[in-house]
């Protein structure tokens, strides 16, 4: 018997979850602008989002999450937002992290270590990843000063400082030097706020992953999006470049 989980009238078979969903959590600088808000306000609103997607994920089984919290190209940002995105995600990590823990959580982070990320929040990044490191329910990964170019780009140095030679070199090798090496390749892309582009979000994994597209705005995503999605996905008919039936 399959086992069929109902969410809001969207039945889901939970022995077909994606085991990988990464989310583009966008339209969070809209949401608080047409609240007349500051676009800060967006962002903050946000994190019950980002809360709910989480709970979506554990309820419906899904092994891993990967949400993308701040990308390479966000430096380019007024100074202001971009400091206010520093201190809220090390203030997250802070407030959430036990929560998280609590509930089997596995906090991970990719992205690149470079001078502009602040040691206090590597620091914590670094704690959250410590306390949670043993636990199962879910791979949960913030992509923070992330870039999937970048990503290919340090993948790379790493592979050459082996002295591997370039005959040798395959895509398994490749894999085995991006930020995280355990995480599997993305089967589910969720992009909000009706923008369709990966924006240079896990280039690698998601060669062939589906994606998922909706004109919510981040601060209004909710783990019935996520159900929706998860059933959509159910729907298609991956091909990996063969042929079907
Ligand atoms: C996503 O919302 C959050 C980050 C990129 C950090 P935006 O801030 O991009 O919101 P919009 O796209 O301007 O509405
Ligand atoms: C992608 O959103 C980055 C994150 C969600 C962190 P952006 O809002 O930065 O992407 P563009 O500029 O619309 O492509
Ligand atoms: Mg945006």
């Amino acid at each position: 018997m399959a086992r069929v989980a109902c969410i809001l009238m969207v039945s889901i078979d939970l022995n077909a979850v994606p085991k990988h969903v990464a989310c583009v959590m966008d339209g969070n600088g809209r949401w608080a602008e047409q609240r007349g808000l500051p676009r800060i306000e967006g962002h903050k609103m946000g994190e019950h989002a980002l809360i709910e997607a989480i709970e979506g994920a554990l309820e419906l089984g899904v092994e891993w999450l990967t949400v993308y919290a701040f990308s390479t190209e966000n430096w380019k940002r007024p100074p202001d937002e971009v400091k206010f995105l520093i201190g809220f995600n090390e203030d997250i990590l802070i407030r959430r992290q036990n929560e998280l823990h609590e509930k089997g959580v596995q906090i991970r982070f990719v992205g690149r270590n470079d001078w502009r990320v602040p040691k206090r929040l590597t620091k914590r990044m670094d704690e959250a990843s410590e306390l949670t490191r043993k636990n199962t329910k879910l791979k949960f990964t913030i992509a923070f000063n992330y870039g999937g170019r970048a990503e290919i780009v340090d993948a790379m140095k790493s592979l050459m400082k082996t002295g591997v030679s370039p005959e040798k070199i395959n895509e398994k090798m490749i894999s085995r030097h991006l930020y995280d090496p355990q995480m599997p390749e993305v089967d589910l892309m969720i992009r909000t706020s009706g923008e369709y582009r990966t924006s240079n979000f896990l280039l690698w994994h998601l060669a062939y992953s589906e994606m998922w597209f909706t004109d919510t705005l981040w601060p209004d995503f909710d783990r019935s999006d996520v159900a929706k999605a998860i059933y959509d996905f159910q729907n298609r008919t991956r091909r990996y470049g063969g042929v079907t039936g």
